[in-house]
């Protein structure tokens, strides 16, 4: 390990932050495997309820590193097949936010909407230049991008490589919220202790069932919310937080 991945637990909250300063936080292979290690990681431990990502003030992170793929051929990166590890970043249960300020490009913009909630410093710029290098985005930027904001912004962004500021993807609905560049990791922390308080299993199928309504069809949707509703009655968080509620009193969830 290189330390190109900076972690901490604060508050039941994890925290991943990328540390390649030099190169605006480029994700070389290196980066993405200690980062997937650590998502990972927090996702197996209890004291930990929800995810934060984060980069510096200047990058949240320029792309994947393009020195790493220059001289590549369609060979090497195909049996590589290095893009297809960032489903494992998608599996994480607990809800991750991306803490994004200064450049989210190209690698960083798709890892940025992978995550479940974006809080964006107002110095932000998220776009996905890839096109610019002769090729396309090659971790859901095509995908992801157009479900966020639809098809004719979409395009623009990846076919003219326009940058989106803080302020035009927060209205295009890239964005959770916009806060001052002081403030961007600090919004984003608060954020995840509101949610850190909630019943972490309900959070967690929660997560689920609002991005299984990108991938499902409305009935299909609308039956596994069902059936996800009902299992929650097998836990002791709801009996607690409906005792409470009935208490006039805080309920203390246990993510049992
Ligand atoms: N990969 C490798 N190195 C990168 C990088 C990247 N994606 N982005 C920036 N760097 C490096 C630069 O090479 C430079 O290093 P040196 O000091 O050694 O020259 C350093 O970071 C600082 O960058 P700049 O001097 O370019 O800084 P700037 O403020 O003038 O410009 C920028 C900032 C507009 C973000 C510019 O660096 C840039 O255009 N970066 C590339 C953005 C990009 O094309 N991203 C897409 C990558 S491909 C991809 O992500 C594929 C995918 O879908 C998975």
């Amino acid at each position: 390990m290189n330390n190109n991945i900076l972690t901490k637990i604060e508050d039941h909250i994890g925290v991943a932050t990328l540390n390649r300063p030099k190169v605006l936080n480029a994700l070389s292979s290196e980066l993405m495997d200690e980062l997937i290690e650590a998502l990972e990681s927090f996702d197996r431990d209890r004291e930990v309820r929800v995810i934060v990502i984060t980069g510096s003030e200047k990058a949240f992170a320029a792309g994947a590193d393009i020195g790493d793929m220059a001289e590549a051929s369609f060979l090497d990166m195909y049996e590589k097949n290095n893009l297809a590890r960032w489903l494992k970043i998608k599996n994480v249960r607990k809800p991750i936010i991306a803490a994004v300020s200064g450049f989210c490009l190209g690698g960083g913009c798709e890892l940025a909407m992978i995550c479940d909630m974006i809080v964006a410093s107002e110095s932000a710029k998220f776009g996905q230049p890839e096109i610019n290098l002769g090729i396309i985005p090659g971790a859901g930027g095509t995908q992801r991008l157009t479900r966020a904001i639809g098809k004719y912004r979409a395009m623009e962004v990846i076919l003219a490589g326009k940058f989106l500021s803080a302020h035009e993807a927060f209205e295009a609905g890239l964005v959770t919220r916009v806060v001052s560049k002081e403030r961007f990791y600090a919004e984003a922390m608060i954020l995840a202790r509101e949610i850190a308080k909630r019943p972490p299993i309900a959070v967690q199928i929660g997560k689920d069932a609002v991005s299984k309504a990108l991938e499902l069809s409305l009935n299909d949707g609308l039956e596994y919310e069902r059936r996800v509703f009902y299992s929650l009655f097998a836990t002791q968080d709801q009996k607690e937080g409906m005792k409470a509620f009935a208490e006039k009193r805080p309920a203390k969830f246990e993510g049992r």
